[in-house]
């Protein structure tokens, strides 16, 4: 085998597996996925330079690499730290990771507004599921939190600074897909912001897409503020044929009954823009902000939601049944015996198989 194809070996939380060299620690554990997988405030696999900021990502290396065992002294940050033949790396496992992910988050929310009720990105906000699976009761903190002046940055898009956590992911979106960066981070400590130019910035094709890298309320979509809760909303997949050099023209249409509520770029599994033919699924302002008319789009179907998203209450794909067999859920090992219960249970309507309904059963599929 050649140096260039050649893996390397990585165990995250007792799961060994290989990957190529020069793959991240928090790249690797995607691999795996699940809980396995650091939270990533501030990291974007489509964002180059992306990372090291949030340190949500913190895990463990218990051990470095074959040829040299020893644990690394503190916690790295995943999505900056590249893996090693034979390293051994501990997250969900680690009691430390779990400590200082709940110290991260108190930190993230020290200035963050607890406005959920009243944020548009309650629902779809990686700051308010981390706090709900790290954040502590109450607040250590007894000063005053750190407001901002508001900024109008636009037409389209709504920056509420106080709710930035300063992941600099907007600021890489201006740099690397508009060409046109006008903002950044300015100041230092507490008194960091993005920007005093961003509303320059904003006057540009692509500039909606830092609406959808933002992780949390920071820069929401004015043409969709107020209008609705993102969870009563039904999203599907569709597609349009754009001019517009750059765009890929699929999207996420947000829909209430026949009409458009919002559209945004298709987002992966873990909340980053899908890619498409090998690249970034980034979608023009047109597409984004002027095409809010069902007819201008062909709708493919329904968007796959993470189950454990509010937004995927009560919609209902067609049912999708797993994939393996028996034998290998068993691991090889043929079954002694199959029972059919469905023709001696006492419980189901005998014509309606629940394994093939499409919908969730209801009472009139059992027996009264
Ligand atoms: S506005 Fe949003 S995307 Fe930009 S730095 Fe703040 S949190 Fe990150
Ligand atoms: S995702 Fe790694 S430091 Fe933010």
């Amino acid at each position: 085998m050649s140096d260039e194809t050649k893996k390397i070996k990585v165990t995250i939380d007792n799961i060994t597996i290989d990957v190529d060299p020069g793959t991240t620690i928090l790249n690797a554990a995607r691999r795996i996925g699940g809980d396995v997988t650091p939270p990533a405030m501030c990291y974007y696999s489509k964002l180059e330079g992306s990372g090291g900021k949030c340190r949500t990502c913190l895990v463990e290396v218990a051990a470095g690499s074959a040829a040299d065992p020893r644990p690394m002294p503190k916690l790295v940050a995943s999505c900056r730290t590249g893996v090693m033949d034979g390293m051994i790396v501990k997250n969900i496992t680690s009691d430390k990771v779990t400590d200082a992910r709940n110290g991260v988050v108190e930190f993230l929310l020290l200035n963050h507004p607890l406005d959920c009720p009243i944020c548009d990105q309650a629902g779809e906000c990686h700051l308010q599921d981390l706090g709900y699976d790290h954040g502590k009761e109450g607040t250590r903190y007894q000063f005053a939190r750190r407001t901002f002046k508001k900024e109008d940055i636009g037409p389209y898009i709504q920056l509420h600074m106080t709710r930035c956590i300063l992941c600099y992911r907007c600021t890489y979106v201006a740099d690397q897909i508009t060409n046109k960066r006008l903002h950044g981070i300015v100041d230092r400590g507490d008194h960091a912001a993005i920007s005093t130019y961003i509303s320059k910035a904003i006057d540009n094709d692509f500039s909606g897409n830092m609406i959808d890298v933002c992780p949390v309320g920071a820069l929401t979509d004015k043409t969709f503020r107020f209008k609705n809760r993102v969870w009563f909303t039904k999203p599907v997949d569709a597609h349009r044929s754009c001019t517009t050099p750059g765009c890929c023209g699929k999207a996420t249409l947000w829909l209430r009954g026949e009409e458009v509520f919002r559209v945004t770029a298709r987002k992966d599994e873990w909340g980053e823009v899908q890619s498409f033919d090998g690249k970034p699924g980034w979608i023009c302002n047109t597409c984004r902000f002027d095409t809010k008319a069902t007819a201008s789009w062909t709708i493919e179907g329904l968007t796959t939601i993470s189950r454990h998203s509010v937004i995927g209450a009560n919609k209902y794909k067609t049912l999708e049944m797993p994939k393996e067999t028996i034998k290998e859920v068993m691991h090889g090992v043929e079954p002694k015996l199959l029972m059919d219960i469905h023709s001696v249970s006492g419980v189901n309507n005998p014509d309606i198989h629940l394994s093939d309904i499409d919908r969730p059963a209801h009472s009139s599929d059992f027996k009264k």
